[in-house]
């Protein structure tokens, strides 16, 4: 619809207090990601990216700098602004899923449309278990999330963060634990977001991706990459913007099925 910025950042820094003194773990960072782009944060293991992602999303708040997520200001806001900001806006998928565990798959992919409000519970569940069925887990609708593998807590984990249609969808390894085929699908559903804006809303651009991955195929998707070295963002690699500082990491339990 438009090149506005969705998140505008600068000078973002990020310094927390332990037992052994002050550590920086982001220092100085500037980036501008504009509506209906993708970008992929890479780096290495420990950089900060998960930092980052958390801070664009408003989830924490900088030592120093600014972020203007959808043309709100986040330094300074109280946590419930920044919450309420948050709600419908923006989808976020975490490295370690964050899924309610008294709650089944279809009850945590439903939440957000609950807490969103708008849709009665019936429409709410409808539009859940459709969006489960769409990554694979049509048949994994009434399990808690112990019950589930990584990989499908993490599908529920991406169909939560899909499921209000967000402006703005953060995700941190969304394929860290999936086999090929199932990313490559996931991969699939985050572009179709991306492209075009699913809530029947024909003025609606798509949704802005901003992913931490160590996923080549992911970051060679999308449209930019930024990568972070011990807290600070470095040129990418010239003339390519491919993601040749992009490591596979079979730790990750990546699953490279040739196909
Ligand atoms: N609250 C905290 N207190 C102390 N250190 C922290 C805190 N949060 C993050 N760190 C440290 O900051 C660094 C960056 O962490 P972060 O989780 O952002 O890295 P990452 O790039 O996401 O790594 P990975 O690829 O392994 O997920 C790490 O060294 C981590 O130990
Ligand atoms: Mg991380």
């Amino acid at each position: 619809m438009n090149s506005d910025p969705v998140i505008e950042v600068r000078g973002l820094c990020k310094r927390v207090t332990d037992a052994s003194g002050e550590l920086t773990i982001l220092d100085g960072i500037d980036l501008t990601v504009h509506a209906g782009s993708s970008v992929a944060i890479v780096g290495a293991s420990g950089s900060g990216k998960s930092t980052l992602l958390g801070l664009l999303a408003g989830l924490d708040s900088a030592s120093a700098g600014s972020v203007r997520l959808l043309g709100h200001e986040l330094t300074g806001m109280a946590e419930d602004q920044r919450a309420a900001l948050r709600n419908g806006s923006v989808g976020f998928v975490f490295q370690s899923f964050q899924l309610m565990p008294h709650l089944t798959a279809l009850e945590n992919v439903a939440l957000p449309l609950e807490l969103q409000g708008g849709l009665t519970t019936r429409e709410a569940f409808a539009r859940a278990r459709a969006l489960l069925e769409r990554v694979g887990l049509g048949q994994r609708t009434a399990h808690y999330p112990k019950l589930l593998s990584g990989g499908e807590q993490q599908r529920v984990a991406l169909a939560r963060a899909f499921v209000t249609h967000p402006a703005v969808l953060f995700a941190d390894e969304p394929t860290g634990s999936l086999d090929a085929a199932t990313g490559h699908a996931v991969i699939d559903l985050m572009f179709e977001l991306n492209r075009a804006n699913s809530s029947g809303n024909s003025d609606a651009s798509g949704a802005t991706l901003v992913l931490v991955t160590h996923d080549v195929d992911l970051a060679r998707r999308c449209d930019s990459m930024v990568t972070i070295e011990a807290g600070r963002r470095v040129p990418n690699a010239p003339h390519t913007g491919s993601p040749e500082d992009v490591r596979e990491a079979p730790e990750r339990g990546r699953i490279e099925a040739g196909r």
